[in-house]
């Protein structure tokens, strides 16, 4: 199953592509995560990625698009996987089906997770996360067992650096303008799923099952 995860920032898309790449036993790819984790190695990337990243702006496709073709070539990805994040512009979108054009493939899903702009600044506000394995919390909907330490490794979780209120907001504009014509964009190619992404973390799973059965 090759699925892309669609959504406003802070819609669920990583807290959802973590389930359903366990679910479908399938590989996780989050471009947002490649580049926090080149940030963190101070990689030549990571230190033009960091540059658009702080001001909420989107990294330029040419140094987003080669880095997920190359990462779906790889074994583990023959039968399938999930994208969390990509793609983001209508030029990443072609991008991708070029590619898989090109292999006799095309994605089966897009699962939009439908969030509201006013749900989302509470979201981040929350948000934790893990810097050595990735894993996100959030401090009231999906806390931690200890406050403010990893479940799965006991590191001690940090706040995003996008997300600071005024970051978030950028994110969002950039979002409608960028990344949200990409609904239409998957409806013409009648591979579109919607779910309702303001139901708790459990129940939006349900949906995503639902709609990929
Ligand atoms: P990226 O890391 O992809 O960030 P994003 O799209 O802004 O989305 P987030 O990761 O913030 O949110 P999410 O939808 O994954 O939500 P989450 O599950 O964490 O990208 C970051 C940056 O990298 C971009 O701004 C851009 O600069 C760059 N970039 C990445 N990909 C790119 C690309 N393709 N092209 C160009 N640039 C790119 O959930 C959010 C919070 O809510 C968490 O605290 C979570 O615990 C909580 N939560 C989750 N579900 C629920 C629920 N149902 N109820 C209540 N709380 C919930
Ligand atoms: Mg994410």
């Amino acid at each position: 199953m090759k699925i892309i995860m669609l959504g406003a920032p802070g819609a669920g898309k990583g807290t959802q592509a973590k389930r359903v790449a366990e679910e479908y036993g399938i590989p996780h790819i989050s471009t947002g995560d490649i580049f926090r984790a080149n940030i963190r190695d101070n990689t030549e990337l990571g230190k033009k990625a960091k540059e658009y990243m702080d001001k909420g702006l989107l990294v330029p496709d040419e140094l987003t698009c080669d880095l997920v073709m190359n990462r779906i070539s790889e074994a583990d990805c023959k039968d399938g996987f999930v994208l969390d994040g990509f793609p983001r512009t209508i030029p990443q979108a072609d991008a991708l089906t070029k590619a898989l054009e090109e292999k006799g493939m095309s994605m089966d899903a897009a699962v939009d997770i439908e969030v509201p702009d006013e749900n989302i600044i509470g979201r981040m506000a929350g948000r934790r996360f893990c810097p050595k394995c990735g894993a996100t919390y959030h401090v009231v909907a999906l806390p931690p067992k200890a406050e403010g330490i990893c479940d799965n490794d006991g590191e001690k979780l940090v706040i995003r650096d996008d997300d600071k209120e005024e970051t978030v907001r950028n994110r969002l504009s950039v979002y409608h303008k960028e990344t949200q014509p990409l609904i239409d964009y998957y409806k013409k190619a009648q591979i579109l799923k919607t779910v309702d992404g303001t139901k708790t973390a459990d129940e939006v799973f349900d949906g995503i099952k639902a709609v990929l059965s």
